[in-house]
Parts: structure tokens; sequence; C-alpha cells
């Protein structure tokens, strides 16, 4: 929003609403902090594509890889009845490397927040594999929502959950999310989910602060936003990037950290910070493959197979519903 004169906060948006509402709770608590989810508006969304590109970030990378080498040995475990779920199907790439290896791939479900990608990425799959039945459906999938009626009955569902954003979740949530896909997965389903493992906190702290600064852009990013958006006054030059890997917890945390003393407005409300104060802005956690099977079991799935790279960094991971709760 640019109208910094805007008095009825009532008149905007609801996502620009959510977004206010969410900065103003965060910036009042202690310590202050903000949900990660407001870093992807489009300018976020391409600085994490950039993010994925970064010599130090090999997340995305591997998993990839992993996903090529594995992918027959995939649909061998799957079988070819087989629907695909993806939660959060972005731009649908990786879900392609699966669905090559089917001899006739039948149905997948994308299910994305974001109408615009979901349409785009849904069309260009639709024409890559004609025969495939495509569902989209645009939900938050961290909330309930139903399965297309119309599905192959007799296909079995298997929920794809790639990238690591299992770890955007702390236990609390990862464990309901997981639960969720549990319910989507159906009695006979399965979960294919790929996450981050425990390393030299070395290697992590580098992925989470690249040479670049694009890391620190992205983070920074939020804080664009709340000018952009909510007509704040928040000074960019005066916060500090900080990403490190904390132990005990088994998370990477991005921070924002105030350098020096200094106050900002936003919609009519002023925030003070301290000199060194942090905007704790994301959570990144990293497990160990046993850690993530208790996690899993917990939401009532039960390890079936386990693909990793050659240097340990990364797991992708195949889960059968033990018990539907
Ligand atoms: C989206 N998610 C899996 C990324 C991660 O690694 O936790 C987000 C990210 N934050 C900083 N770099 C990447």
């Amino acid at each position: 929003m640019s109208d910094k004169t805007r008095s009825d906060s009532s008149t905007i948006n609801p996502m620009t609403q959510a977004f206010l509402k969410d900065v103003l709770t965060g910036f009042s608590k202690t310590p202050k902090s903000l949900p990660p989810k407001w870093f992807y508006d489009d300018i976020g969304a391409k600085l994490f594509e950039d993010i994925c590109e970064l010599p130090e970030y090999y997340l995305t990378r591997t998993e990839r890889k992993i996903l090529e080498s594995a992918a027959a040995e995939i649909v061998a475990a799957l079988g070819e009845d087989t629907v695909l779920v993806e939660f959060g199907s972005g731009s649908m790439s990786k879900v392609r490397i699966i669905l090559d290896q089917f001899t006739t791939p039948k149905e997948f479900v994308a299910v994305d927040i974001s109408v615009e990608q979901l349409a785009e990425a849904a069309k260009e799959i639709e024409s890559a594999y004609p025969g495939l039945r495509v569902f989209s459906i645009a939900a938050d999938f961290t909330q309930p929502f139903d399965l297309p009626a119309d599905l192959d009955a007799s296909l079995r569902r298997c929920v794809f959950f790639p990238g690591s954003t299992i770890g955007n979740f702390n236990p609390q949530d990862a464990k309901a999310l997981l639960a969720h896909m549990r319910t989507a997965a159906g009695p006979k389903g399965r979960l294919l989910i790929g996450f981050d493992l425990k390393k030299d906190a070395a290697v992590l702290e580098a992925a989470y602060d690249d040479a670049a600064g694009v890391t620190a852009a992205f983070n920074k990013n939020v804080l664009a936003r709340i000018n952009r958006e909510l007509g704040g006054d928040v000074n960019l030059d005066a916060f500090e990037h900080v990403a490190f890997y904390n132990d005990a917890d088994g998370r990477i945390e991005m921070h924002l950290k105030s350098v020096g003393t200094q106050s900002c407005s936003i919609d009519g409300h002023t925030f003070h910070f301290t000199d060194g104060e942090s905007i704790h802005t994301e959570n990144s956690y990293k497990y160990a493959i046993r850690e993530f099977e208790q996690l899993a079991a917990t939401a009532g799935f039960g390890l079936a197979e386990t693909w990793t790279d050659s240097d340990g960094k990364f797991a992708l991971l195949l889960f059968d519903v033990t018990n539907t709760g």
C-alpha cells in the first residue's frame, strides 16, 4: 500500500490486513518476531529462487539429485496405480521427475496457495503429460481442504512434500501438518517427504548466510514489504541479517538485528528497538533420520524407504500410513 495517510484499515485487502495484524502482534512481543510466510511476495519468491542456485545452499540441488537417482525405485515402491498429491506444488518441477518414471501417469493433485502459479503450472504439466488427469486445489495446505470428489478411488494416494518445507514448522505444528497429510493420504496412503539432515553447524550457517548476501536480502525483504504494503518507515540499513545454528533446538534461526537504538512507525503504531535487539524471522529445523521417523510416527506414518545423497546432507523418505487415527 502506498497511501501513507490511510486511516481506515478495514478498507485494505484481507491479505494486507492479515500481514498488518501479524506485524503488529509480532513487533509487540518480547522477543519480537515475524512469521516466515511473509517473506514470499513476488520479490521474495524470486530471491528464494536465487537462494536455491547459491553454491552454499545445497538443499535444492541435493534433493533434486536424490530424486533423479531414486525416481525409478520410488515408482517401483509406489506402484503404477498411484495418485500423487503435492502439498505446496509451486512450479511443479520436482514432481515431473517422478511422473517421468510412470509408464502411464494417471492422476496428479496440486495444492498451492498461489492461484496464478497453480493455474499456469497445471496447464504446463497437462500439456507435458497427455492422459494425466490434473486437479488443482487453491488452498493453504496447513488448513484442512477437500480432495476432488472424482479422484479415481482405485488409486493409492501418495502425498508429496519436497523441499524441506517441513523444517519451517516448529515440531508441534509439523506434527499437526503430518496428521493432516495422513488424512489426505487416506487409509492405504503414502507420504514422500524431503528434509534437511543435521550436519556440521558451519555448513548449515553458510547455507543461510551466503557470501553474495542473497539470503540477507531475502530476510530484509519482509521489512521492505512493511514499508511498501503497510506504509511503514522501517530503516532497512539499520538492520543486520543474522543466521546461526541453535544446537539445543536443532534449527537454523534467522533474525534481523537492530544496529543501534531506533524506532519505526507502522499504521500509527510506534515500535522501539534497543541496540542489538532482534526480530526472529525464521526457523529451519534439521533432523536426523531417526528423529524424523519418530515425528512421523506420531502422525501415524511408518517408514518404508530411505534415500539420501552420498554426503548424507539431505533425506527423502517414503512412509506408509500405519494408523488412520
Ligand atoms: C523454504 N525453506 C525450506 C527454506 C529453508 O531452507 O528453510 C527457506 C529459506 N530461508 C532461508 N534460506 C532458505
